[in-house]
């Protein structure tokens, strides 16, 4: 059977399944009860100096049926005051001393940091983590992401805390910066002993039709939020890639947060190179209980390819994320219809017909089966992705596989196209239906063919 147990950078933990600072642990009673619900770890919600909230706090992008698939916030850090929270912080370690309570930290000068790092150490944190990325309100202070949006004072603060931490420290990286290693790579060199991301996405999430104002509405004025959830998970994957494919950063311990959901999308970033994840908006939205489909799916997973820990596997997906420039431009898959599937509704015709390659044929003969036309089919997998039957359209390998050949090698054999209308072009002679196709059926011939 897997042991899901991990070290992350000296943070121990019975699993990698972690809450992220947010209201899941705005306070000990939260923490006790997700941590007797299965979860590992938890960060506390940010301390400092208590702040003032506003009422009106979230809002959401519901897309069709699925409630927040992103998630916006306007919360400032914790507004309790910080003795209560060490109290129960101290409470919390001594009922669940295996598990990892990690405190997160923002506070603005040299000698709080050095005192709040003290306070929490003396409470019994098993690490610390640097909050370096509230993208509202705290980042107009000169603090969140102000801070992780400036490599050289990010690095300044990370070495202000190692001069006095005891314990593991984490920093928590903004990802609103276009280049998230340069934070990153501060990081490392300020000699923090892990890195996890991502903190919000600054954002507008929508605008209230009748106030003429951002989401969530405050007395008729709203502010940018911090966008999480679902919709960000992929450019949360992406972040932690390039950190984890970094030579200076990769032996540094990388903990991934953003729209994890379900165990899948725990694999997917341990893939990537997390030995531990966080977990905010999913909680918020479905309560603690997440935390059992996420430990049955990751220990079967693992059972399944007979890994033994989590990191028999961490990292697994780093070498196959190249540069385009390296993609095999002769593998060759084409769309394939599984009839017995099918339902007819037509959605794979219209979608490659309007929106990519003419590929698919409604039947002629009144069936309500589409086919596909192997010749005009590119492989963009857009029809797989529309057709709403699991299953029904998938892609089929069409070349042997016997060659290989990547743009970088045309380019260094100078076979790329290098004019407007070059024969080496991929698309040439690629057949497009004549304009004319497209009016065929409209009444008024006449006014098209003259
Ligand atoms: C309402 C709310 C409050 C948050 N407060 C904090 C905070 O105090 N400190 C912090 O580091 N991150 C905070 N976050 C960010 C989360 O810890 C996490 O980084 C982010 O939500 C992405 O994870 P998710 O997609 O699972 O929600 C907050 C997020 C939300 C939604
Ligand atoms: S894969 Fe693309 S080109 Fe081929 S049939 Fe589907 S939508 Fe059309
Ligand atoms: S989208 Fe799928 S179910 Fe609908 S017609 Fe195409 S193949 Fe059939």
């Amino acid at each position: 059977m897997a042991d899901l147990s991990v070290n992350f950078a000296g943070i121990k933990a019975p699993n990698p399944f972690w809450l992220a600072s947010a209201p899941p642990t705005n306070s000990g009673y939260q923490i006790m009860k997700a941590f007797e619900a299965g979860w590992g770890g938890a960060v506390w919600k940010t301390l400092g100096v208590p702040v003032i909230n506003v009422s009106s706090r979230y809002g959401a992008i519901n897309y069709r049926d699925t409630r927040m698939a992103g998630f916006s916030n306007i919360e400032l850090i914790t507004d309790r005051p910080l003795e209560d929270n060490l109290r129960e912080m101290e409470e919390v370690k001594k009922y669940f001393p295996d598990h990892a309570v990690i405190a997160s930290l923002m506070v603005n000068s040299k000698d709080e940091w050095h005192q709040i790092i003290k306070d929490v150490e003396n409470a019994g944190a098993d690490g610390i983590e640097l909050n370096f990325g509230c993208p509202h309100g705290m980042c107009e202070r000169g603090m969140g992401s102000a801070v992780g949006q400036e490599p050289a004072v990010l690095k300044t603060i990370v070495e202000w805390v190692m001069e006095v931490a005891k314990i593991p420290v984490i920093t928590k990286l903004s990802p609103n910066i276009t280049h998230i290693v340069d934070p990153g790579v501060a990081a490392v060199q300020g000699g923090t002993d892990a890195i996890s991301l991502v903190n919000t996405f600054k954002s507008i999430v929508g605008i209230d039709l009748d106030q003429y104002a951002p989401y969530p509405v405050v007395d008729g004025k709203g502010s940018n939020g911090g966008y999480c959830g679902p919709a960000v998970k992929p450019i949360a994957l992406h972040m932690l890639k390039d950190l984890a494919q970094h030579e200076d950063i990769s032996k540094t311990p990388l903990c991934g947060i953003g729209g994890i959901e379900t165990w899948r999308d725990v694999v997917e970033f341990i893939l990537l190179g997390a030995t531990s994840v966080q977990v905010c908006t999913a909680v918020m939205h479905y309560g603690f209980g997440i935390v059992r489909e996420m430990e049955a799916g990751l220990t079967r997973f693992m059972d399944d390819r007979g890994y033994k820990t989590i990191y028999d596997f961490a990292g697994k997906a780093l070498p196959n994320v190249t540069e385009w420039k390296n993609l095999n431009l002769k593998y060759d898959v084409k769309a394939t219809i599984d009839e017995d599937k099918c339902v007819g509704c037509d959605l794979c015709y219209i979608a490659c017909d309007d929106g990519a390659h003419q590929a698919i044929a409604l039947p002629e003969d009144g069936s309500r089966i589409p086919s596909i036309i192997e010749k005009n089919c590119v492989g963009c997998n857009l029809c797989s992705l529309v057709c709403p039957v699991e299953d029904c359209i998938t892609m089929v390998r069409k070349d042997e596989g016997k060659e290989h050949v990547t743009w970088q090698e045309k380019t260094e054999a100078y076979e790329i196209p290098v004019a407007f209308n070059d024969e080496r072009a991929g698309g040439r002679g690629h057949y497009v239906p004549n304009p004319f196709e497209a009016v065929k059926h409209f009444k008024d011939q006449k006014k098209w063919q003259e």
